[in-house]
């Protein structure tokens, strides 16, 4: 009996059975109809994401692959050390799994959805078409120009001796990025012309970022408050989920290099009601829209990053085709809702029939990084400190990995603790409560996440 075919189909199957068996008969069903789910990723948004898939009643497993140390030793998360794309989808065929949900955007870049599909087998995500949105910032931009969605202006170059020439006419501060994926590290925002030439060299010379780099966008410096705006799709209906705030800078203060993302927090109380219908009718909706138009079917996660001005007029800074990382850790705190259902219905095109509710308090996620992160980072160093799970925190776990009885980083973003209190500033107090136990050498963490949420409100 194959389980996803089988528990939809619960309720009408029971419908044959006598009125006083029912009952038994669902129960038994649902024990032996668990679901195996297979989640794609080794980071604190795939920890998330699948620690939330388990707790459906109806799962029996959650395969991560390939994991990190926390999914490791997750009640009912097991790691499948793959990564390719052909061995995970000969895998989901031999172990029946129900679905796939992708976490990153370098398997969505690389098609793993057209190849599960093509197999038959059902997987969350969007199409190596669609995911174009976040994999060429070049292609995301000419179509937000084609769709009349509000983003800064820009230029592309592939030669150095243009973008030069281009950085010259502008005024500093102006923003300089590389078109392909970069991990979150493609963006510099220069402050000064100097600056913008040093990184117009550094990807169109240097190849400091390879191939992602080849095609650079110099694009008009934007200022204000950034939000996370994040939605699912199931290729005709949208499902907004609770908005967030990353903090992209390595230091306090929003100073220091660009990264993956030090800390999040949800929901973003720069989206007020107004401005989320806002955004809906300028930004996603023609989004979905317009990569319809053009013959792409859009279904997965949408992520629109952006900047809205001190008038409250938001501008798209970018697209990712999947959840943000650290904002997914605050969000998936939040959700109450059964994520599992959630995902079927947007697998069914019924995500009109499915809502999600949230926790009315706020969630927030500090991120522990390596030594030399962004840049280098050192891997091996012992964990100490990390805390069981509680009723109002969860660590989530990235760049780890078991040796032994240890827990050792092996990657530049290593924890995401992440807490929830009745107001940013409670929230914020018992993350870094929970963080100060948690020890590793070179450890970086920011220590004002939230700040700018709780410094909103004075104003
Ligand atoms: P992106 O990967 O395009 O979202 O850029 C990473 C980060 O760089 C954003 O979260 C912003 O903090 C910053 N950034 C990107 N584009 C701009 C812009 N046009 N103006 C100001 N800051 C920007
Ligand atoms: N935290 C930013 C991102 O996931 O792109």
């Amino acid at each position: 009996m194959r389980c996803s075919k089988t528990s939809p189909r619960l309720a009408s199957l029971a419908s044959h059975v006598p009125e006083r068996l029912h009952a038994s008969f669902l129960y038994l069903l649902k024990i032996i109809c668990k679901m195996k789910l297979l989640v794609i990723g080794g980071g604190g948004r795939e920890h998330a994401l699948a620690w939330k898939l388990a707790q459906s009643p109806r799962i029996q497993k959650v395969f991560v692959a390939p994991g990190n140390a926390g999914t490791a030793r997750e009640n009912g998360l097991e790691n499948l050390p793959l990564t390719d794309i052909q061995e995970l989808a000969r895998f989901a065929q031999k172990e029946h799994i129900s679905f796939t949900t992708v976490g990153p955007e370098a398997p969505l870049a690389a098609g793993i959805v057209d190849v599960f599909r093509a197999g038959n087998l059902k997987i969350f995500g969007p199409t190596q078409k669609a995911a174009r949105l976040e994999s060429s910032k070049s292609f995301a931009k000419a179509f937000m120009q084609r769709y009349d969605i509000p983003t800064a202006k820009y230029a592309t170059f592939t030669r150095a001796s243009e973008a030069h020439a281009h950085i010259d006419k502008h005024d500093a501060p102006v923003v300089v990025k590389a078109d392909g994926l970069a991990a979150g590290k493609g963006v510099v925002v220069a402050m000064s012309k100097d600056e913008a030439h040093s990184a117009a060299d550094m990807m169109l010379v240097s190849s400091n970022m390879g191939k992602a780099g080849a095609s650079v966008l110099i694009e008009d410096y934007l200022e204000g408050e950034e939000a996370s705006f994040i939605v699912m799709c199931d290729g005709a209906h949208i499902l907004p989920l609770a908005t967030s705030q990353d903090h992209k800078r390595l230091l306090d203060g929003d100073k220091g290099p660009n990264t993956g993302g030090m800390g999040a927090y949800s929901p973003a109380p720069v989206v007020t009601p107004a401005l989320h219908n806002r955004v809906m009718r300028e930004i996603i909706r023609p989004a979905i829209k317009g990569m319809a138009q053009e013959g792409v079917v859009y279904t997965g996660f949408l992520y629109a990053g952006l900047m809205i001005d001190s008038k409250g007029n938001p501008k798209v800074l970018e697209f990712n085709c999947r959840m943000g990382d650290p904002e997914t850790q605050p969000i998936i705190l939040r959700l109450k809702s059964d994520l599992v259902s959630i995902i079927e219905h947007a697998l069914n095109g019924t995500l009109d029939q499915v809502s999600a509710e949230w926790d009315r308090r706020v969630a927030l996620g500090v991120v522990f990084a390596a030594a030399n992160y962004p840049d280098t980072p050192k891997k091996g160093d012992v964990i100490t400190g990390l805390p069981r799970a509680g009723e109002d925190f969860k660590v989530f776990h990235a760049g780890t990995q078991l040796n032994g009885k240890s827990v050792v980083t092996s990657g530049g973003r290593v924890l995401c603790v992440t807490a929830l209190g009745d107001n940013v500033k409670m929230a914020q107090r018992r993350a870094y409560e929970i963080a100060e136990g948690i020890r590793f050498n070179g450890m970086q963490m920011r220590r004002d996440i939230g700040n700018r949420a709780i410094n909103l409100k004075k104003h």
